[in-house]
């Protein structure tokens, strides 16, 4: 195995350029003041950013509405500011992975423009059209209840044009072999920039046959070994890592059975039935989940998460699963979204409860996988729903008490800074956070540092030992002759659980990594520990001296 793949054990954190620090006071984040805020992140521990789009657009789906592929919203700064910021990042050890939204342009794309204008435009193929409304033009909607169609009349053609998303996003025809080319253009430009990677927007619709006589559209995975096979020529660490939320047997599709085409995937399935975990405390169809994603190339890897910019997507869940996370995080029908998500952030949905904040993490980090926090979750920002659709959890960065919550020196910003109630700036800021040592930030500093320290996560290979208890998930992972344990509750009440290794004399010892409170295999050689209500525990099989035993395959 190449020792070098830097996303099997990373830290990965996203962030909007709009939303995160506003340099020249007009109310809109931008590229000097995320430049200002590296070192931020670089004391949290992170090894690698994921920005939004920041390119040209019309902003109507904040950036996933792309107008100009090769240049940045001005608001943001100008190419000069970009490569000063990744430059920046380099110098500090952190990569930059980016957001490349080509499964679709915004309608103001001079190719879609000049495409709709003459049918003769060497554009016109690089969309999809058709003379007359397909059947199926009001299915498949990604957004339902907002979107009302997928097909849409363009006056000016004279023809319906595709759109899987919002009407003014035209999906791009991207089995045109010039599409294809662009593609890889675009990919190579943003890397000869000091990029190292993409997330890759929307991929199950990137690489889809597309157009009005498919019934039943297949993928074409050969795309992402091309995609693949270009960046790793142009630069041999960078990733992909895909947007797919796909059934679990179509996950190896994605990675390759060579591990040939996507790095990286989020880990949908394990995301919602966390949820479900957290909701109920059954911890049943999240180990199933584990299960159904194990089998993976060892190259490749998961992103897990919890929350991100988009609703939290409950469309794998049973009906009655979903119902249940409805209930107990998302009750209120403003705070679900197209029929089948929560729009707010973690915190809120958690009722703010430190002990179900940590839980929620600990459990989160201890997936096998590389995480993505979301900017803000670390100091346990709230949502503002008056704000529409998936923008309630998309507000500026809370960085002190000062005004606009020192997001900006400006009076009206690109979204309100959350200033009322208990998670309004005046409390909830990284500045009164950074001068408590028990503060959530400096918690989830700590984490980060456990499990950067734990690449048996992120490397190696786990199992679920039984506790006899539903609402109890103990895993172990193996790798080069080390093991870690992590013990979460997700039970308001305590359990005390029997837990026994099967891993001879060395397993009748876990140091706790966390807080000294290590456990000694009893005379019936199975360790009895008690965890308190939402209670976690992260432990090293053996002693201290794990270092001193790793191996070196
Ligand atoms: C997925 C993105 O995460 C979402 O924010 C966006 O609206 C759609 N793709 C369309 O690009």
């Amino acid at each position: 195995m190449i020792n070098d793949l830097w996303y099997k054990n990373a830290v990965i954190y996203c962030l909007s350029v709009e939303t995160f620090q506003d340099s020249n006071g007009d109310g809109v984040g931008d590229f000097p003041g995320l430049m200002r805020r590296l070192d931020y992140l670089h004391g949290m521990g992170i090894d690698a950013i994921w920005l939004m789009p920041f390119q040209a657009s019309p902003g109507k789906d904040d950036g996933y509405d792309i107008s100009n592929y090769y240049d940045i919203d001005p608001r943001f700064g100008t190419l000069g500011d970009f490569v000063e910021f990744t430059h920046a990042a380099k110098q500090r050890g952190i990569r930059v992975l980016i957001d490349i939204v080509v499964n679709h342009t915004s309608d103001q794309h001079p190719w879609f423009q000049s495409a709709r204008s003459d049918p003769n435009s060497p554009y016109r193929d690089w969309y999809v059209w058709s003379k007359t409304k397909p059947k199926d033009a009001d299915q498949g909607m990604v957004f339902p209840g907002v979107q009302e169609s997928t097909w849409t009349l363009d006056e000016k053609a004279g023809e319906y044009y595709f759109h899987r998303f919002y009407k003014f996003q035209p999906d791009l025809n991207t089995a045109n072999p010039e599409v294809q080319a662009e593609i890889l253009k675009i990919m190579g430009f943003w890397i000869q920039l000091g990029v190292n990677g993409f997330r890759m927007d929307a991929v199950p619709f990137v690489i889809a046959d597309k157009g009005a006589d498919e019934q039943k559209p297949q993928q074409q995975y050969d795309l992402l070994r091309w995609f693949r096979a270009f960046l790793q020529w142009r630069k041999g660490d960078a990733v992909i890592l895909a947007e797919a939320n796909v059934p679990p047997k179509q996950n190896l599709q994605y990675f390759g059975d060579d591990g040939d085409r996507m790095h990286m995937m989020f880990n949908f399935q394990v995301n919602q039935t966390l949820f479900y975990a957290l909701a109920s405390a059954d911890t049943k169809p999240l180990i199933k989940a584990l299960d159904e994603t194990r089998a993976r190339p060892d190259t490749a890897q998961w992103g897990t998460f919890l929350r991100n910019h988009d609703e939290l997507d409950l469309g794998r869940l049973t009906e009655a699963q979903r119902k249940l996370v409805f209930d107990h995080f998302g009750p209120d029908p403003d705070m679900q979204l197209y029929e089948r998500g929560i729009r707010r952030r973690l915190a809120p949905m958690l009722g703010g409860d430190r002990r179900r904040l940590e839980l929620a993490y600990s459990l989160m980090l201890s997936m096998p996988g590389t995480p993505v926090l979301r900017y803000g979750d670390e100091i346990g920002m709230g949502d503002d729903l008056s704000l529409p659709e998936r923008n309630g959890a998309r507000t500026p960065m809370q960085w002190s008490d000062e005004p606009q919550g020192g997001f900006s020196r400006s009076d009206k910003t690109v979204l309100p800074v959350i200033s009322e109630g208990p998670y309004g700036f005046a409390h909830v800021n990284v500045a009164s956070q950074r001068r408590d040592p028990n503060s959530f930030l400096n918690w989830t500093e700590r984490m980060i540092r456990m499990r950067r320290e734990a690449p048996e996560i992120g490397w190696g290979a786990y199992a679920v030992v039984e506790t006899g208890e539903k609402g109890v998930l103990a895993m172990r992972y193996d790798w080069r002759n080390n093991s870690v344990l992590l013990l979460h509750n997700l039970c308001d009440y305590p359990h005390k659980i029997a837990l026994d290794l099967k891993m001879g004399e060395i397993g009748l010892r876990l140091i706790d990594i966390a807080d000294g409170g290590h456990s000694q295999a009893e005379d019936d050689g199975r360790h009895h520990i008690l965890l308190e209500p939402y209670g976690y525990r992260w432990y090293r099989v053996g002693g201290l001296d794990y270092i001193l035993r790793r191996t070196e395959i």
